[in-house]
């Protein structure tokens, strides 16, 4: 029997399948899914559409200081389609935040520290019931360092080039291989090297390289992880 809900963190690189997986994971075990890159996009496209953007791709770092605490990012199912979609001060901005326009400006955004600390807060807030789970950069390091189950989820640049030109492709949207390798590439340096809250593996986390991996065998994959800690935590 499950006397556990617990907090599942699942970190890993720009494109490698984390929320498809999250959100299989959720759907499956009733558990709320937070997708903690779309905060960090919506974000974002709130300093596109008010002029932070310096002409020289910086954010004005202040100014976005003083509206912060005006930016309200939300989530809500769509009756229609039961998945969970953005919103941005009421607005649903799903579409939106997933352009490549928002993706090329994201990693600025996403290195300012009180950036950080306020979605940093936000997303300890939705995890305070547990039986959540949650995907990101930093989940299992910084947000829940708690978290009964890390997951830190890995591929190629080029594998994850190509299933998000796949991605682009199905929806009929325009897409450049090469233009989207750059931006795998260039996130994950970006990513990595920012001096707060980089990405890294949590010591504790369990390492998935679903490179070669079908969509199925990755949900079972953390499926049986997950089985596995509940019963431990239930046999304690
Ligand atoms: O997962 P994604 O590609 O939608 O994330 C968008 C950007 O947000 C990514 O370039 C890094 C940043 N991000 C972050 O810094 N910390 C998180 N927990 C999630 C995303």
């Amino acid at each position: 029997m499950d006397t556990h809900k617990i907090i599942v963190a699942i970190d890993g690189y720009s494109s490698c399948g984390k929320s498809t997986m999250a959100k299989t994971f959720a759907r499956k075990t009733g558990y709320r899914h937070i997708d903690s890159g779309a905060m960090y996009r919506a974000v974002t496209l709130y300093c596109m559409r008010n002029g932070l953007f310096k002409a020289d791709g910086s954010v004005d770092a202040d100014r976005l200081e003083r509206e912060m605490a005006g930016i309200s990012i939300s989530f809500r199912n769509n009756a229609v389609t039961g998945v969970t979609e953005t919103y941005l001060n009421g607005e649903n901005v799903e579409r939106e935040i997933r352009s490549i326009e928002v993706s090329e400006r994201v990693s600025p955004v996403s290195a300012i520290a009180v950036v950080r600390r306020v979605l940093t807060g936000m997303q300890q807030d939705f995890g305070r019931e547990k039986g959540i789970v949650m995907d990101g950069r930093d989940i299992g390091t910084a947000v829940f360092p708690e978290a009964e189950l890390k997951v830190f989820v890995t591929a190629s640049p080029e594998v994850r080039a190509r299933r998000r030109y796949d991605e682009m492709t199905a929806k009929g949207e325009k897409a450049d291989y090469e233009a989207i390798l750059e931006n795998v590439k260039e996130r994950d340096r970006i990513d990595s090297t920012r001096e707060i809250s980089p990405l890294r593996q949590a010591p504790d986390a369990l390492v998935l390289d679903n490179g070669n991996m079908s969509l199925q065998e990755q949900d079972e994959w953390l499926m049986d992880r997950f089985n596995e800690k509940l019963e431990s935590l239930n046999n304690r």
